[in-house]
């Protein structure tokens, strides 16, 4: 029996990652985080010094790259990433990672490979992916997908609060604006640009808890509603 696929797309902030968490969780699903993807790729090309507007380059490179997300019970955050082995978790959530990695997933030769990862992880079983592309582009016969967005405020505010848990003295204003660029560049890229499936339910999540919207997800995924047509 293949457990279902399940797609999350939206904007940077709305809380996809906590909901697919634990969707995932409950349901007893693989999550693959496809955002971790792309920002593992961009700081081992940091590190590496590879140009990031070498797109070919960046592609060799992905290739020549083993990514995976584990879940480990008991340490904080659970569900770790690692690099070619390494544990990345942390790294990969820094500012200088997410200042370039938008760049670095705008390359269409990029996004061709990273999309052939993300599908062979199809092969485990049923799983909840989380991105940009998911529903679109990655699992377009996805069996359920969602759009999960929050106005730019709400998502600004939610990681302001979330940057200055970690320590880092940001400005609510500068998160706001570095949100505003980095939803333009996500939906105006040429390649796989991040928009809603015609096909995926959409919630809107601003004012609302997270436990809320896993619940609305989980009642859709039972009920049948987000099932998309075959
Ligand atoms: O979800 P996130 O903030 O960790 O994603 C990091 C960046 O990766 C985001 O700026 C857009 C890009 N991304 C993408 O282009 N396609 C995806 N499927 C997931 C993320």
């Amino acid at each position: 029996m293949h457990g279902p696929i399940i797609a999350i797309d939206g904007p940077a902030g709305a809380g996809k990652s906590t909901v697919a968490r634990t969707v995932a969780r409950r349901l007893n699903l693989f999550y693959l985080d496809t955002g971790a993807m792309y920002r593992a790729l961009t700081l081992k090309a940091m590190r590496e010094r590879i140009d990031l507007s070498d797109g070919p380059g960046l592609a060799e490179m992905a290739r020549r790259t083993e990514m995976r997300g584990e879940y480990r019970r008991g340490m904080r955050p659970a569900h770790r990433f690692f690099l070619d082995g390494e544990d990345v978790t942390s790294a990969i959530r820094s500012r200088e990672v997410s200042a370039h990695v938008s760049q670095v997933s705008s390359h269409p030769e990029v996004r061709r490979e990273m999309v052939k990862k993300q599908r062979t992880w199809a092969q485990v079983g049923g799983l909840v992916a989380e991105g940009r592309d998911v529903g679109t582009v990655v699992f377009p016969q996805a069996d359920f997908k969602f759009f999960i967005t929050a106005s730019v405020k709400e998502r600004a505010r939610r990681r302001y609060r979330e940057m200055r848990r970690e320590g880092y003295q940001v400005t609510l204003r500068a998160v706001e604006q570095e949100m505003v660029r980095r939803d333009h560049m996500d939906t105006t890229r040429e390649v796989n640009p991040l928009r809603r499936a015609a096909d995926a339910v959409v919630i809107d999540t601003t004012g609302m808890r997270v436990s809320q919207v896993v619940n609305e997800i989980l009642s859709a995924v039972r009920e049948g509603r987000g099932q998309t047509r075959r």
